[in-house]
Protein backbone atom coordinates (compact mmCIF):
# COMPACT_ATOMS: atom_id res chain seq x y z
CA UNK A 1 0.00 0.00 0.00
CA UNK A 2 1.11 3.54 -0.65
CA UNK A 3 2.63 5.60 2.34
CA UNK A 4 0.06 8.57 3.21
CA UNK A 5 1.68 11.95 2.92
CA UNK A 6 0.11 14.48 5.02
CA UNK A 7 -0.49 17.70 2.92
CA UNK A 8 1.69 20.46 3.66
CA UNK A 9 -0.20 22.86 6.10
CA UNK A 10 0.39 26.66 4.98
CA UNK A 11 1.84 28.50 7.32
CA UNK A 12 -0.62 30.74 9.00
CA UNK A 13 -0.21 34.24 8.01
CA UNK A 14 1.34 36.84 11.12
CA UNK A 15 -2.10 38.25 11.66
CA UNK A 16 -4.03 34.80 12.11
CA UNK A 17 -1.84 34.02 15.28
CA UNK A 18 -1.60 37.52 16.84
CA UNK A 19 0.28 38.58 20.17
CA UNK A 20 -2.02 40.02 22.32
CA UNK A 21 -1.16 43.42 24.50
CA UNK A 22 -4.01 43.76 26.90
CA UNK A 23 -4.10 47.66 27.88
CA UNK A 24 -4.50 47.77 31.33
CA UNK A 25 -4.56 51.43 31.50
CA UNK A 26 -1.38 52.62 30.66
CA UNK A 27 0.61 54.61 28.81
CA UNK A 28 2.46 52.38 27.47
CA UNK A 29 0.12 49.67 25.97
CA UNK A 30 0.56 51.14 22.51
CA UNK A 31 4.41 51.36 22.74
CA UNK A 32 4.46 47.61 23.60
CA UNK A 33 2.12 46.86 20.67
CA UNK A 34 4.74 48.61 18.26
CA UNK A 35 7.78 47.10 20.40
CA UNK A 36 6.92 43.64 19.59
CA UNK A 37 6.02 44.69 15.40
CA UNK A 38 9.47 46.05 15.52
CA UNK A 39 10.18 42.53 16.49
CA UNK A 40 9.06 41.32 13.20
CA UNK A 41 5.76 39.86 15.53
CA UNK A 42 2.70 40.95 14.56
CA UNK A 43 1.02 42.37 17.70
CA UNK A 44 -2.56 43.63 18.47
CA UNK A 45 -4.12 45.80 21.15
CA UNK A 46 -7.21 44.82 23.01
CA UNK A 47 -8.56 45.73 26.22
CA UNK A 48 -7.93 43.83 29.58
CA UNK A 49 -11.30 42.77 29.27
CA UNK A 50 -11.35 40.05 27.06
CA UNK A 51 -11.90 36.75 27.90
CA UNK A 52 -10.05 34.16 28.05
CA UNK A 53 -12.27 32.17 25.55
CA UNK A 54 -12.09 35.53 23.29
CA UNK A 55 -8.16 35.46 23.80
CA UNK A 56 -8.03 31.79 22.87
CA UNK A 57 -10.48 32.37 19.82
CA UNK A 58 -7.31 34.69 18.49
CA UNK A 59 -5.14 31.74 18.32
CA UNK A 60 -2.48 33.92 19.95
CA UNK A 61 1.21 33.45 19.86
CA UNK A 62 1.49 35.42 23.55
CA UNK A 63 -0.04 37.36 25.61
CA UNK A 64 1.63 41.08 27.52
CA UNK A 65 -0.23 42.49 30.06
CA UNK A 66 0.93 45.99 30.12
CA UNK A 67 1.80 48.86 33.10
CA UNK A 68 -0.74 51.04 34.52
CA UNK A 69 -1.71 53.67 36.75
CA UNK A 70 -3.31 51.70 39.14
CA UNK A 71 -2.67 50.08 42.14
CA UNK A 72 -3.44 46.61 42.00
CA UNK A 73 -6.07 46.88 45.43
CA UNK A 74 -7.48 49.54 44.14
CA UNK A 75 -11.13 49.72 43.86
CA UNK A 76 -11.84 49.26 40.20
CA UNK A 77 -8.42 48.42 39.18
CA UNK A 78 -8.12 46.88 35.93
CA UNK A 79 -8.37 43.17 36.45
CA UNK A 80 -7.78 40.27 33.66
CA UNK A 81 -9.80 36.71 33.15
CA UNK A 82 -7.67 34.52 35.40
CA UNK A 83 -8.44 31.53 32.95
CA UNK A 84 -6.37 33.77 30.79
CA UNK A 85 -3.41 32.01 32.85
CA UNK A 86 -4.52 28.48 32.37
CA UNK A 87 -4.42 28.40 28.41
CA UNK A 88 -1.17 27.63 28.19
CA UNK A 89 0.05 30.40 25.85
CA UNK A 90 2.81 32.23 26.74
CA UNK A 91 2.29 35.73 28.76
CA UNK A 92 4.63 38.62 29.96
CA UNK A 93 3.17 40.98 32.58
CA UNK A 94 5.04 44.07 33.10
CA UNK A 95 4.96 46.60 35.73
CA UNK A 96 1.36 46.65 36.72
CA UNK A 97 0.71 43.41 34.76
CA UNK A 98 3.42 41.62 36.68
CA UNK A 99 1.92 42.62 39.56
CA UNK A 100 -1.74 41.74 38.48
CA UNK A 101 0.04 38.01 37.92
CA UNK A 102 1.22 37.70 41.32
CA UNK A 103 -2.22 38.73 42.96
CA UNK A 104 -4.16 36.49 41.05
CA UNK A 105 -1.74 33.45 40.68
CA UNK A 106 -0.97 32.78 44.51
CA UNK A 107 1.88 35.84 45.31
CA UNK A 108 1.40 38.94 46.71
CA UNK A 109 1.97 42.83 46.04
CA UNK A 110 2.67 45.27 48.71
CA UNK A 111 2.96 48.74 49.25
CA UNK A 112 6.65 49.06 50.71
CA UNK A 113 6.88 51.99 50.66
CA UNK A 114 9.53 52.65 48.63
CA UNK A 115 9.29 53.81 45.13
CA UNK A 116 11.24 53.52 42.04
CA UNK A 117 10.53 56.02 39.16
CA UNK A 118 13.19 56.33 36.40
CA UNK A 119 16.81 54.60 35.25
CA UNK A 120 17.41 51.56 38.35
CA UNK A 121 20.03 49.20 38.10
CA UNK A 122 18.22 45.96 37.83
CA UNK A 123 20.26 42.61 38.71
CA UNK A 124 19.36 39.56 36.33
CA UNK A 125 19.52 35.63 35.91
CA UNK A 126 21.30 34.82 33.02
CA UNK A 127 19.27 31.89 33.23
CA UNK A 128 16.07 32.79 32.59
CA UNK A 129 15.12 33.07 29.12
CA UNK A 130 13.98 36.83 29.35
CA UNK A 131 17.64 37.66 30.09
CA UNK A 132 19.70 34.98 28.07
CA UNK A 133 22.61 36.20 26.47
CA UNK A 134 22.08 39.72 28.28
CA UNK A 135 24.56 41.38 31.38
CA UNK A 136 23.43 40.43 34.06
CA UNK A 137 24.07 43.90 35.97
CA UNK A 138 21.45 46.54 33.37
CA UNK A 139 19.70 49.51 33.73
CA UNK A 140 15.81 48.93 34.05
CA UNK A 141 13.52 51.97 33.59
CA UNK A 142 10.75 51.66 36.32
CA UNK A 143 7.39 53.65 37.55
CA UNK A 144 6.14 51.63 40.85
CA UNK A 145 5.11 52.76 43.80
CA UNK A 146 3.73 48.56 44.84
CA UNK A 147 6.28 45.79 44.67
CA UNK A 148 5.75 41.99 44.26
CA UNK A 149 6.12 40.94 47.81
CA UNK A 150 5.98 37.18 46.46
CA UNK A 151 5.99 35.83 43.11
CA UNK A 152 3.38 33.37 41.93
CA UNK A 153 3.13 30.16 42.95
CA UNK A 154 5.64 27.63 41.25
CA UNK A 155 7.38 30.78 40.02
CA UNK A 156 11.44 31.55 40.77
CA UNK A 157 12.38 35.15 41.03
CA UNK A 158 14.90 36.02 38.44
CA UNK A 159 15.51 39.78 39.07
CA UNK A 160 16.09 42.54 41.85
CA UNK A 161 16.75 45.79 42.08
CA UNK A 162 17.48 48.06 45.00
CA UNK A 163 14.35 48.62 45.96
CA UNK A 164 12.43 46.03 44.27
CA UNK A 165 13.62 42.14 45.63
CA UNK A 166 11.02 40.90 43.31
CA UNK A 167 12.09 42.61 39.27
CA UNK A 168 11.17 39.48 37.74
CA UNK A 169 9.43 36.14 37.92
CA UNK A 170 9.31 32.88 35.65
CA UNK A 171 7.25 30.19 36.05
CA UNK A 172 8.47 28.04 32.57
CA UNK A 173 6.11 25.63 32.85
CA UNK A 174 3.24 27.50 32.50
CA UNK A 175 5.05 29.86 30.39
CA UNK A 176 4.10 32.65 32.95
CA UNK A 177 6.73 35.70 33.35
CA UNK A 178 6.82 38.67 34.87
CA UNK A 179 9.40 41.94 34.79
CA UNK A 180 8.59 45.41 37.43
CA UNK A 181 11.17 47.55 34.92
CA UNK A 182 9.25 48.63 31.21
CA UNK A 183 11.55 46.43 28.11
CA UNK A 184 9.20 48.67 26.26
CA UNK A 185 11.21 52.51 26.42
CA UNK A 186 14.04 53.29 25.24
CA UNK A 187 15.61 54.11 28.84
CA UNK A 188 15.68 50.76 29.45
CA UNK A 189 18.68 49.80 27.16
CA UNK A 190 18.18 45.74 26.90
CA UNK A 191 14.67 46.41 26.86
CA UNK A 192 13.93 45.18 23.09
CA UNK A 193 16.46 42.41 23.53
CA UNK A 194 14.71 41.24 26.98
CA UNK A 195 11.15 41.34 24.67
CA UNK A 196 13.13 39.64 21.43
CA UNK A 197 13.67 36.48 23.87
CA UNK A 198 10.25 36.58 24.81
CA UNK A 199 8.80 36.30 21.62
CA UNK A 200 11.65 34.06 20.15
CA UNK A 201 13.01 31.91 22.89
CA UNK A 202 9.48 31.11 24.75
CA UNK A 203 6.79 31.83 22.72
CA UNK A 204 8.38 30.44 19.65
CA UNK A 205 7.03 33.47 17.59
CA UNK A 206 8.66 34.27 13.93
CA UNK A 207 9.96 37.24 12.43
CA UNK A 208 7.58 37.19 10.11
CA UNK A 209 5.84 40.62 9.79
CA UNK A 210 7.77 42.18 7.34
CA UNK A 211 6.79 44.94 4.75
CA UNK A 212 7.30 42.57 1.99
CA UNK A 213 4.15 39.78 4.02
CA UNK A 214 2.15 43.26 4.89
CA UNK A 215 2.07 43.62 1.06
CA UNK A 216 1.44 40.44 0.68
CA UNK A 217 -1.32 39.94 2.83
CA UNK A 218 -3.10 43.18 2.10
CA UNK A 219 -2.96 42.16 -1.91
CA UNK A 220 -4.76 38.99 -1.14
CA UNK A 221 -7.39 40.69 1.29
CA UNK A 222 -8.33 43.63 -1.26
CA UNK A 223 -8.81 41.10 -4.13
CA UNK A 224 -10.95 39.10 -1.89
CA UNK A 225 -12.72 42.01 -0.87
CA UNK A 226 -13.53 44.00 -3.97
CA UNK A 227 -13.48 41.15 -6.92
CA UNK A 228 -13.76 42.68 -10.28
CA UNK A 229 -15.54 46.12 -8.92
CA UNK A 230 -13.71 49.67 -9.33
CA UNK A 231 -11.96 51.48 -7.00
CA UNK A 232 -11.51 55.32 -6.46
CA UNK A 233 -9.15 56.67 -4.09
CA UNK A 234 -8.46 60.47 -3.43
CA UNK A 235 -4.50 61.25 -3.02
CA UNK A 236 -3.36 64.21 -1.22
CA UNK A 237 0.45 63.71 -1.87
CA UNK A 238 0.44 62.46 1.72
CA UNK A 239 1.73 59.14 2.79
CA UNK A 240 -0.86 57.67 3.81
CA UNK A 241 -3.04 58.00 0.43
CA UNK A 242 0.04 57.30 -1.66
CA UNK A 243 0.17 53.54 0.32
CA UNK A 244 -3.08 52.81 0.70
CA UNK A 245 -3.54 53.63 -3.08
CA UNK A 246 -0.23 51.51 -4.28
CA UNK A 247 -1.20 48.42 -2.39
CA UNK A 248 -4.77 48.96 -3.92
CA UNK A 249 -3.49 49.32 -7.28
CA UNK A 250 -1.05 46.27 -6.77
CA UNK A 251 -3.89 44.09 -5.71
CA UNK A 252 -6.40 44.95 -8.64
CA UNK A 253 -4.46 47.12 -11.03
CA UNK A 254 -6.56 49.39 -13.30
CA UNK A 255 -9.93 48.92 -11.65
CA UNK A 256 -8.14 51.50 -9.27
CA UNK A 257 -8.78 55.07 -10.67
CA UNK A 258 -6.87 57.87 -8.47
CA UNK A 259 -8.26 61.38 -8.08
CA UNK A 260 -5.65 63.79 -7.11
CA UNK A 261 -7.34 67.47 -6.55
CA UNK A 262 -4.98 70.10 -6.94
CA UNK A 263 -6.63 72.89 -4.79
CA UNK A 264 -3.33 75.37 -6.14
CA UNK A 265 -2.60 75.14 -2.00
CA UNK A 266 0.36 72.92 -1.88
CA UNK A 267 3.89 73.61 -1.45
CA UNK A 268 6.53 73.94 -4.06
CA UNK A 269 6.58 71.09 -6.99
CA UNK A 270 4.63 69.01 -4.71
CA UNK A 271 1.55 68.62 -7.32
CA UNK A 272 4.27 67.66 -10.10
CA UNK A 273 5.55 64.90 -7.73
CA UNK A 274 2.23 63.62 -6.75
CA UNK A 275 1.64 63.08 -10.91
CA UNK A 276 4.71 61.88 -11.89
CA UNK A 277 5.13 59.50 -9.54
CA UNK A 278 1.46 58.10 -10.39
CA UNK A 279 0.74 58.29 -13.85
CA UNK A 280 4.54 58.74 -14.86
CA UNK A 281 6.03 56.05 -12.55
CA UNK A 282 3.55 53.68 -11.55
CA UNK A 283 1.07 53.93 -14.23
CA UNK A 284 -1.65 54.04 -11.71
CA UNK A 285 -4.90 55.50 -13.77
CA UNK A 286 -5.12 59.23 -12.14
CA UNK A 287 -7.66 61.98 -13.02
CA UNK A 288 -5.48 65.24 -11.81
CA UNK A 289 -7.97 68.00 -11.57
CA UNK A 290 -6.42 71.51 -11.55
CA UNK A 291 -8.68 73.14 -9.04
CA UNK A 292 -6.34 76.37 -8.19
CA UNK A 293 -8.49 78.78 -10.06
CA UNK A 294 -12.06 77.58 -7.88
CA UNK A 295 -10.51 77.23 -4.33
CA UNK A 296 -8.77 81.09 -5.06
CA UNK A 297 -12.31 82.39 -6.31
CA UNK A 298 -13.86 80.52 -2.93
CA UNK A 299 -11.42 82.10 -0.91
CA UNK A 300 -11.41 86.07 -1.95
CA UNK A 301 -11.73 87.91 0.74
CA UNK A 302 -11.32 85.14 3.60
CA UNK A 303 -8.88 86.01 6.54
CA UNK A 304 -11.08 83.84 9.17
CA UNK A 305 -8.37 80.50 9.69
CA UNK A 306 -12.11 78.61 10.42
CA UNK A 307 -14.21 80.38 7.56
CA UNK A 308 -10.85 79.79 5.10
CA UNK A 309 -10.81 75.26 6.37
CA UNK A 310 -14.39 75.30 5.93
CA UNK A 311 -13.95 77.19 2.53
CA UNK A 312 -11.11 74.66 1.48
CA UNK A 313 -12.92 71.60 2.65
CA UNK A 314 -16.26 72.44 1.40
CA UNK A 315 -15.36 73.02 -2.04
CA UNK A 316 -13.02 70.10 -2.16
CA UNK A 317 -15.90 67.85 -1.86
CA UNK A 318 -17.55 69.86 -4.72
CA UNK A 319 -14.43 68.89 -6.64
CA UNK A 320 -14.29 65.02 -5.82
CA UNK A 321 -18.10 64.64 -5.92
CA UNK A 322 -18.34 66.01 -9.72
CA UNK A 323 -15.03 64.26 -10.81
CA UNK A 324 -16.62 60.81 -9.55
CA UNK A 325 -19.65 61.36 -10.77
CA UNK A 326 -17.76 61.38 -13.95
CA UNK A 327 -16.12 58.18 -13.38
CA UNK A 328 -19.66 56.74 -13.52
CA UNK A 329 -20.34 53.83 -11.35
CA UNK A 330 -17.64 52.28 -8.47
CA UNK A 331 -18.29 50.24 -5.57
CA UNK A 332 -15.22 50.76 -3.16
CA UNK A 333 -13.63 53.94 -1.75
CA UNK A 334 -9.83 53.50 -0.69
CA UNK A 335 -9.68 55.35 3.15
CA UNK A 336 -6.18 55.84 4.44
CA UNK A 337 -7.26 54.41 8.14
CA UNK A 338 -4.14 53.74 10.51
CA UNK A 339 -4.26 51.65 13.15
CA UNK A 340 -3.52 54.53 16.00
CA UNK A 341 -7.04 55.44 14.58
CA UNK A 342 -8.94 52.27 14.98
CA UNK A 343 -7.60 52.34 18.53
CA UNK A 344 -8.66 55.89 19.47
CA UNK A 345 -12.17 54.84 17.86
CA UNK A 346 -12.51 51.99 20.11
CA UNK A 347 -12.20 49.69 17.07
CA UNK A 348 -15.51 51.03 14.97
CA UNK A 349 -14.75 51.56 11.40
CA UNK A 350 -17.36 54.41 10.66
CA UNK A 351 -15.85 56.38 14.12
CA UNK A 352 -12.07 56.34 12.64
CA UNK A 353 -13.50 57.20 9.59
CA UNK A 354 -14.83 60.22 10.71
CA UNK A 355 -11.93 60.88 12.97
CA UNK A 356 -9.17 60.70 9.90
CA UNK A 357 -12.04 62.81 7.53
CA UNK A 358 -11.97 65.39 10.72
CA UNK A 359 -8.11 65.59 10.91
CA UNK A 360 -7.71 65.73 7.16
CA UNK A 361 -9.52 68.41 4.11
CA UNK A 362 -9.19 65.58 1.56
CA UNK A 363 -12.02 64.71 4.17
CA UNK A 364 -14.59 62.80 1.57
CA UNK A 365 -18.24 63.34 1.50
CA UNK A 366 -20.27 61.78 4.15
CA UNK A 367 -22.75 60.43 2.54
CA UNK A 368 -21.21 58.91 -0.65
CA UNK A 369 -22.56 55.51 -0.98
CA UNK A 370 -19.59 53.55 -1.34
CA UNK A 371 -17.80 50.77 0.77
CA UNK A 372 -14.63 50.96 2.16
CA UNK A 373 -11.64 49.77 1.31
CA UNK A 374 -9.08 50.49 4.13
CA UNK A 375 -5.65 48.72 3.28
CA UNK A 376 -3.40 50.09 6.70
CA UNK A 377 -5.75 49.68 9.08
CA UNK A 378 -3.62 47.24 10.83
CA UNK A 379 -0.61 49.22 10.51
CA UNK A 380 1.02 51.87 12.78
CA UNK A 381 2.55 55.12 10.78
CA UNK A 382 5.99 53.50 10.73
CA UNK A 383 5.01 50.52 9.11
CA UNK A 384 3.02 52.86 6.76
CA UNK A 385 5.99 54.65 5.48
CA UNK A 386 8.36 51.08 5.58
CA UNK A 387 5.37 49.53 3.50
CA UNK A 388 5.92 52.64 1.28
CA UNK A 389 9.48 52.08 1.04
CA UNK A 390 9.07 48.20 0.54
CA UNK A 391 6.69 49.79 -2.37
CA UNK A 392 9.20 51.50 -4.12
CA UNK A 393 7.49 55.02 -3.28
CA UNK A 394 9.99 58.05 -3.70
CA UNK A 395 11.92 58.74 -0.05
CA UNK A 396 10.48 62.39 -0.44
CA UNK A 397 6.72 61.17 -0.01
CA UNK A 398 7.91 58.02 2.25
CA UNK A 399 8.95 60.73 4.93
CA UNK A 400 7.17 64.04 4.41
CA UNK A 401 5.98 65.65 7.08
CA UNK A 402 2.94 66.16 8.20
CA UNK A 403 0.98 68.85 5.99
CA UNK A 404 -2.32 70.23 6.99
CA UNK A 405 -5.51 69.53 4.10
CA UNK A 406 -5.96 73.64 4.15
CA UNK A 407 -2.22 73.70 2.99
CA UNK A 408 -0.89 76.92 2.54
CA UNK A 409 -4.30 78.88 3.21
CA UNK A 410 -3.69 78.10 6.77
CA UNK A 411 0.22 79.59 6.36
CA UNK A 412 -1.09 83.02 5.00
CA UNK A 413 -2.45 84.99 7.67
CA UNK A 414 -5.13 87.31 6.23
CA UNK A 415 -6.53 86.92 2.78
CA UNK A 416 -4.75 84.39 0.45
CA UNK A 417 -4.44 85.48 -2.42
CA UNK A 418 -2.18 84.66 -5.44
CA UNK A 419 0.60 86.55 -5.14
CA UNK A 420 1.15 85.61 -1.74
CA UNK A 421 0.66 81.98 -2.40
CA UNK A 422 3.85 82.86 -4.82
CA UNK A 423 5.84 84.55 -2.37
CA UNK A 424 5.44 81.43 0.50
CA UNK A 425 5.95 78.62 -2.05
CA UNK A 426 9.00 80.33 -2.73
CA UNK A 427 10.52 81.60 0.80
CA UNK A 428 9.29 77.56 2.28
CA UNK A 429 11.17 75.52 -0.87
CA UNK A 430 14.38 77.57 0.62
CA UNK A 431 13.50 76.78 4.04
CA UNK A 432 13.03 73.26 3.13
CA UNK A 433 16.28 72.84 0.88
CA UNK A 434 18.11 74.33 3.76
CA UNK A 435 17.12 71.93 6.68
CA UNK A 436 17.09 68.95 3.92
CA UNK A 437 20.85 69.92 3.22
CA UNK A 438 21.80 69.76 7.08
CA UNK A 439 20.16 66.60 7.74
CA UNK A 440 17.57 67.74 9.99
CA UNK A 441 14.24 66.81 7.61
CA UNK A 442 13.85 63.82 9.59
CA UNK A 443 14.54 64.81 13.34
CA UNK A 444 12.35 67.10 12.72
CA UNK A 445 8.18 66.52 13.26
CA UNK A 446 7.43 69.61 10.64
CA UNK A 447 9.67 72.38 9.42
CA UNK A 448 7.73 75.53 7.36
CA UNK A 449 6.96 78.74 6.41
CA UNK A 450 4.76 81.08 7.08
CA UNK A 451 3.51 84.66 5.61
CA UNK A 452 1.74 86.84 7.97
CA UNK A 453 0.16 89.69 5.81
CA UNK A 454 1.70 92.70 6.71
CA UNK A 455 4.65 94.62 6.20
CA UNK A 456 7.26 95.95 7.62
CA UNK A 457 10.39 98.66 6.55
CA UNK A 458 13.86 97.77 5.35
CA UNK A 459 16.65 99.00 3.84
CA UNK A 460 18.22 97.18 0.52
CA UNK A 461 21.06 98.78 -1.38
CA UNK A 462 19.68 102.47 -1.08
CA UNK A 463 16.29 101.93 -0.81
CA UNK A 464 13.89 101.84 1.58
CA UNK A 465 11.95 98.78 1.23
CA UNK A 466 8.46 97.52 2.58
CA UNK A 467 8.09 94.31 2.25
CA UNK A 468 6.75 91.02 3.80
CA UNK A 469 8.04 89.18 6.83
CA UNK A 470 8.56 85.54 6.79
CA UNK A 471 8.28 83.37 9.72
CA UNK A 472 10.42 79.97 10.10
CA UNK A 473 8.69 77.39 12.06
CA UNK A 474 10.09 74.21 13.05
CA UNK A 475 9.43 71.76 15.70
CA UNK A 476 9.88 68.39 17.65
CA UNK A 477 7.52 66.24 18.66
CA UNK A 478 5.68 62.91 18.91
CA UNK A 479 2.42 63.24 18.34
CA UNK A 480 1.31 66.93 17.52
CA UNK A 481 0.02 67.12 20.48
CA UNK A 482 2.87 68.93 22.27
CA UNK A 483 5.78 70.38 20.58
CA UNK A 484 8.90 71.87 21.15
CA UNK A 485 10.73 74.61 18.55
CA UNK A 486 13.28 72.96 17.23
CA UNK A 487 16.70 75.11 18.40
CA UNK A 488 18.01 74.98 14.49
CA UNK A 489 22.29 75.89 14.21
CA UNK A 490 22.51 79.74 14.21
CA UNK A 491 24.42 79.02 10.46
CA UNK A 492 21.79 77.18 9.24
CA UNK A 493 18.99 80.20 10.42
CA UNK A 494 21.88 82.71 8.70
CA UNK A 495 21.98 80.52 5.57
CA UNK A 496 18.08 80.24 5.49
CA UNK A 497 17.47 84.21 6.13
CA UNK A 498 19.76 85.51 3.82
CA UNK A 499 18.46 82.84 1.20
CA UNK A 500 14.91 84.37 1.57
CA UNK A 501 15.30 87.60 1.60
CA UNK A 502 17.87 87.68 -1.51
CA UNK A 503 15.75 85.28 -3.32
CA UNK A 504 12.43 86.51 -2.82
CA UNK A 505 12.03 90.39 -3.88
CA UNK A 506 8.62 90.84 -1.80
CA UNK A 507 10.34 90.10 1.59
CA UNK A 508 12.58 92.19 3.67
CA UNK A 509 12.45 90.01 7.26
CA UNK A 510 13.00 86.97 8.59
CA UNK A 511 11.44 85.47 11.90
CA UNK A 512 12.00 82.58 14.16
CA UNK A 513 9.11 81.65 16.33
CA UNK A 514 10.12 80.37 19.39
CA UNK A 515 7.10 79.28 20.96
CA UNK A 516 6.17 75.59 21.88
CA UNK A 517 2.85 74.08 22.36
CA UNK A 518 1.19 74.88 24.33
CA UNK A 519 1.00 77.41 24.53
CA UNK A 520 1.26 77.93 20.74
CA UNK A 521 -0.02 75.79 18.23
CA UNK A 522 2.43 74.48 15.55
CA UNK A 523 0.61 75.77 12.19
CA UNK A 524 -0.32 79.65 12.73
CA UNK A 525 -3.75 79.34 12.07
P1 LIG B 1 -1.77 72.54 15.55
O1 LIG B 1 -1.54 73.72 14.70
O2 LIG B 1 -3.18 72.44 16.06
O3 LIG B 1 -1.56 71.28 14.59
O4 LIG B 1 -0.76 72.40 16.66
C1 LIG B 1 -1.44 69.95 15.00
C2 LIG B 1 -1.19 69.12 13.75
O5 LIG B 1 -2.36 69.12 12.92
C3 LIG B 1 -2.07 69.67 11.66
N1 LIG B 1 -3.22 70.49 11.28
C4 LIG B 1 -4.11 70.17 10.34
N2 LIG B 1 -4.19 69.09 9.54
N3 LIG B 1 -6.16 69.96 8.58
C5 LIG B 1 -5.21 69.02 8.65
O6 LIG B 1 -5.28 68.07 7.87
C6 LIG B 1 -6.16 71.06 9.36
O7 LIG B 1 -7.05 71.92 9.27
C7 LIG B 1 -5.07 71.17 10.30
N4 LIG B 1 -4.74 72.10 11.22
C8 LIG B 1 -3.59 71.66 11.81
C9 LIG B 1 -0.79 70.47 11.84
O8 LIG B 1 -0.05 70.60 10.64
C10 LIG B 1 -0.07 69.66 12.89
O9 LIG B 1 0.62 68.57 12.33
Amino acid sequence: MAEVLPLPVAEPSPEDRPVLVLDCGGQYAQLIARRVREARVYSELVPHSITAAEARARQPRALVLSGGPASVYAAGAPKVDPELFTLGVPTLGICYGMQLMAQELGGSVERTGVSEFGKTEVRVDGECALFAGLPEEQTGWMSHRDSVAAPPSGARVTAGSPAAQIAAFEDPERLLYGVQFHPEVVHTPHGQEVLKNFLYGVADAPPTWTAAAVIEEQVERIRAQVGSARVLCALSGGVDSAVAALLVHKAVGDQLVCVFVDHGLLRKDEAVQVVETFEGHFHVPLVHVSAAERFLTRLDGVADPEQKRKAVGEEFIRVFEEESKRLGEIKYLVQGTLYSDVIESGGDASVAATIKSHHNVGGLPEDMEMELVEPLRLLFKDEVRRVGEELGLPERMVWRQPFPGPGLAIRIIGEVTRERLEILREADAILQEEIRRAGLYRALWQSFAVLPAIRSVGVQGDERTYGYPVVVRAVTSDDAMTADWARLPYDLLETISSRIVNEVPAVNRVVLDITSKPPSTIEWE
